[in-house]
């Protein structure tokens, strides 16, 4: 059987050619002598038009419902469409509950509808549009990594540390006790942990690629974070995607800010290009007027401005705040919001931020107040990327770890300045942000096939 993405491009002679096909029923129009039926097999948005005769729509044909089709391919002369089925067979693969199955034919259901369903919501046409850029979306990133010779490192995803030092973890054990039990019994010692020691889902794989840059000079990973945030909010997800890239040799901010500003700008044109019917379904009905912002992203040289100047900029405009903006506190959602708008709608980098406010391996400006770590503001989500240059001096790294009282779990993360330290620095983006961003999709839930959020895993 063909795929409809295939068959829509083809052309087919006068006299037609034999097609196989199958697929579920988005919508009949049965007429005194003809059948029309529209097939969607998810293969690209398009449906194809199926002529048939009324008698093969027997009682199990209905919207919604599995179908295989067996006829000839004809050009069309309907306008809209190049190409039709007319069906000598159609078989009812799976019959559906037309009025029981939550979507209805030629309806456009509000994605807070639909997310009330992930085991059938791809069968609507905006989450399955959503789909496919996102399996895009993936292949773009990688592609704009390999092209330039990065090299595609498998983190894991169970991990001793917690890398953003936030205490965001999920930990990880066998499921049942006996199997502890049986563990302990057989090494004949008490077994406190699985693996000896706590260990946890990943929150990110910075640390480990860290180890794979200082040999390989350029890695980067997209796979699975974990975070036990308690937030439900509009860009929070307990299981999310994210990119991050290292980079050995790398002296300033700036270096890393280019790379980043590249790897926005590239995957999305690319994205633009080769899912162009599935983009116009947002732009034209989910997010109407979010192509210019997309646009605007694309042709705009990013802003840089340090954090010390973004809180002098948000202190002009105090009174628009519920959270009062005031230096060594961190940006707030309302914050950044305001910050992108005070750009024009331009991505903004807000670099230096207070040591405080960044994780351990920042490296330290020489101010002794700041290090050199850096967030990406942009429209609709706010904080898409985070990134800073590594700490990669032994000495300073050794007190910071101390006074954390980190030293013991962190020595083979020290040993990386001991044997061959190069100054390096790197970023992670959420991918799930990115999609919201460069789709104008309110809620991170309708971006990822199965959101896992607070009290929230189904399935
Ligand atoms: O800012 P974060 O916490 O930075 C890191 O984890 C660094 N270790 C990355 C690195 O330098 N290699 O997370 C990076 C990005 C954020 O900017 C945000 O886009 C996304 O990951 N993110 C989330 N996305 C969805 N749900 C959450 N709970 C997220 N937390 C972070
Ligand atoms: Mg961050």
């Amino acid at each position: 059987a063909s795929r409809i993405w295939e068959v829509l491009s083809t052309k087919p002679p006068e006299n037609g050619v034999p097609l196989k096909l199958q697929g579920w029923v988005r919508s009949i129009r049965s007429q005194k002598e003809v059948l029309f039926l529209h097939l969607n097999d998810g293969s690209c948005l398009a449906n194809l038009q199926v002529v048939g005769t009324p008698d093969m729509g027997n009682s199990d044909l209905s919207f919604g419902s599995a179908v295989l089709v067996e006829g000839r391919l004809f050009p069309s002369s309907h306008p809209g469409q190049d190409v039709e089925l007319h069906a000598d067979r159609l078989e009812v693969l799976g019959p559906c509950n037309a009025k029981e199955f939550p979507f209805k034919a030629k309806k456009r259901h509000t994605m807070e509808y639909t997310r009330q369903f992930p085991h059938l919501r791809a069968r609507t046409n905006s989450f399955a549009a959503l789909l496919r850029i996102r399996s895009q979306a993936t292949s773009a990133i990688h592609k704009f990594f390999q092209d330039q010779g990065y090299i595609e490192v498998h983190t894991p995803v169970i991990s001793s540390n917690d890398c953003e030092g936030a205490g965001e973890l999920f930990q990880v054990e066998p499921a049942s006790s006996t199997v502890l039990r049986e563990l302990s019994e057989a090494s004949g010692k008490e077994t406190k942990h699985f693996f000896d020691v706590p260990a946890f889902l990943t929150v990110s794989g910075q640390l480990q690629l860290e180890v794979m840059a200082s040999a390989l000079s350029r890695v980067y990973v997209f796979g699975p974070t974990f975070r036990a945030e308690k937030s439900l909010g509009r860009r929070h997800l307990s299981e999310f995607y994210m990119v991050e890239a290292e980079l050995a040799f790398t002296q300033q901010q700036e270096d890393v800010m280019e790379v980043i500003e590249r790897m926005v700008k590239q995957p999305t044109e690319q994205i633009l290009a080769s899912c162009p019917e599935d983009l116009h379904l947002f732009y034209k009905f989910v997010s109407p007027g979010h192509r210019e912002i997309v646009e605007k992203i694309l042709t705009s040289r990013f802003i840089r401005m340090t954090y010390t100047e973004a809180i002098e900029t948000l202190r002009n405009h105090s009174e628009n705040f519920q959270f009062k903006p005031e230096w060594g506190r961190d940006l707030q959602k309302e914050h950044e919001r305001h910050l992108v708008r005070h750009c024009g709608g331009v991505p903004v980098f807000v670099t230096d931020f207070p040591r405080d406010l960044k994780p351990f391996y920042a490296r330290d400006n020489d101010d002794d107040k700041t290090v050199a770590a850096f967030d990406l503001l942009v429209p609709e989500v706010g904080e898409l990327f985070g990134g800073s240059l590594r700490e990669e001096r032994l000495e300073t790294l050794q007190d910071r770890l101390d006074r954390l009282g980190l030293s013991n779990s962190y020595q083979w993360y020290l040993d990386l300045r001991r044997y061959g330290s190069v100054p390096h620095g790197g970023f992670g983006m959420g991918f799930e942000r990115y999609l919201q961003c460069i789709l104008g999709v309110p809620h991170i839930r309708d971006v990822i096939p199965f959101p896992r959020f607070p009290h929230s895993c189904r399935m």
